[in-house]
């Protein structure tokens, strides 16, 4: 059921959380000037980033593509660089696709309009309020998680947050409330909020501006509320990769755009199957992905990694070519990736692999 609230709550609301963001905001970059390349850059950065690493990453990207035009002239490959670690790949590949979409087509000017935004490749809901409102200040309400999380406390919503006609419900509220011509404050305000001070754990309630508006707080509910979620189960899967070198150099590959990680680089290897041992898994994956035929040596280390569904442990194993394959050649065929190259150690530092192989890169680094 929609919620019902009057003028006088609605601008009691909009006046304390501006009030309050206006004093208590912290001081990012891309507050400094809400230059629209910069506010596109961290939305798409912080989904699913904690702020600090988020801030971290900015400004390293900033350093390299200061602008849209040299974000569209990029290499694929330093983009990916830049991303390496935050994971969800696409969000760097559709930031890079959008920048030449509008260099290209107009100018290299961001939208202002959410229904042109929206169009964007990686560009939702959310983000296309987002770069609107904050960039723009224009009238475009956004919800995220924590939005939906003060909404949920401020309004006693009962249901699931990610129930489809609760969101609904959210996206309802969020434009009703937004005061006009004020959306940039009001929004950052109600993330502000949610990210410092309406937490998903310890609230800090006598610090809100709006507790007296609230009424999980006024009813004792704010720890039930929003109701929790089931959260994904996580699966355990077991992998193992081989560092194999040649001459002083090893073997990298490429993997298919479309894969899983896409564009991203690796060391050939893959899941362990039936009872196979981890190093049974990485000449029978080198045999398939490349034809090469290789003697696994000794074991290097075992990384682990998390994932949102999954929870990965990698064994690293060195790797030789088998006398036959150094005679033959050392050719590989792919059949898993799209292109492949011998690099020596600290070349490896120039491509952009998945966490768990860059654990393994560093590891080898630190003790060789
Ligand atoms: N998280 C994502 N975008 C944000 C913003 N603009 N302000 C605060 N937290 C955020």
């Amino acid at each position: 059921m929609m919620t019902i609230f009057s003028p006088q709550l609605r601008s009691d609301l909009q006046e304390a959380l501006i009030d309050w963001f206006n004093s208590h905001q912290r001081d990012l970059p891309w507050r400094r000037g809400y230059r629209p390349y910069e506010v596109w850059i961290s939305e798409i950065m912080l989904q699913q980033t904690q702020m600090e690493r988020g801030i971290e990453y900015f400004r390293r990207w900033l350093l390299e593509f200061p602008d849209i035009e040299s974000l569209a002239r990029a290499d694929e490959d330093r983009v990916l660089k830049l991303w390496e670690g935050l994971g969800y790949y696409s969000r760097a590949r559709n930031l890079h696709s959008c920048a030449r979409i509008l260099v290209d087509t107009c100018q290299g000017i961001i939208p202002a309009d959410p229904a042109l935004l929206i169009r964007l490749p990686g560009i939702g809901p959310y983000t296309a309020g987002a770069i609107a409102s904050i960039a723009y200040n224009q009238d475009a309400p956004l919800v995220d998680g924590n939005v939906g999380r003060v909404f949920a406390r401020l309004f006693k919503m009962e249901q699931q947050l990610s129930d489809p006609t609760c969101k609904k419900e959210l996206w309802q509220l969020a434009e009703a409330l937004l005061p006009q011509g004020r959306a940039r404050a009001f929004n950052q305000g109600l993330m502000e909020l949610g990210a410092l001070i309406c937490t998903p754990k310890n609230p800090r309630c006598a610090h809100c501006p709006l507790s007296h508006l609230c009424l999980a707080h006024q009813q004792g509910l704010t720890n039930d509320l929003p109701v929790p979620g089931r959260g994904p189960t996580i699966l355990p899967i077991e992998m193992a990769t081989g560092i194999l070198c040649h001459q002083g150099r090893i073997f990298i590959q490429q993997r298919r755009t479309k894969d899983v990680w896409g564009n991203l680089w690796e060391f050939p290897g893959g899941k362990r199957e039936g009872d196979e041992q981890p190093a049974q898994t990485v000449a029978r994956e080198f045999m398939e992905e490349t034809g090469l035929s290789v003697i696994v040596g000794h074991k290097i280390t075992t990384v682990t990694h998390h994932y949102t569904r999954y929870r990965v442990t990698l064994h690293g194993f060195s790797c030789t070519l088998s006398s036959e394959q150094s005679n033959h050649s050392c050719m590989p065929i792919l059949s898993a990736a799209r292109d492949c190259g011998w690099v020596c150690l600290n070349a490896l530092d120039n491509y952009a692999f998945p966490a768990g192989h860059r654990q393994l890169i560093e590891f080898i680094k630190k003790n060789k």
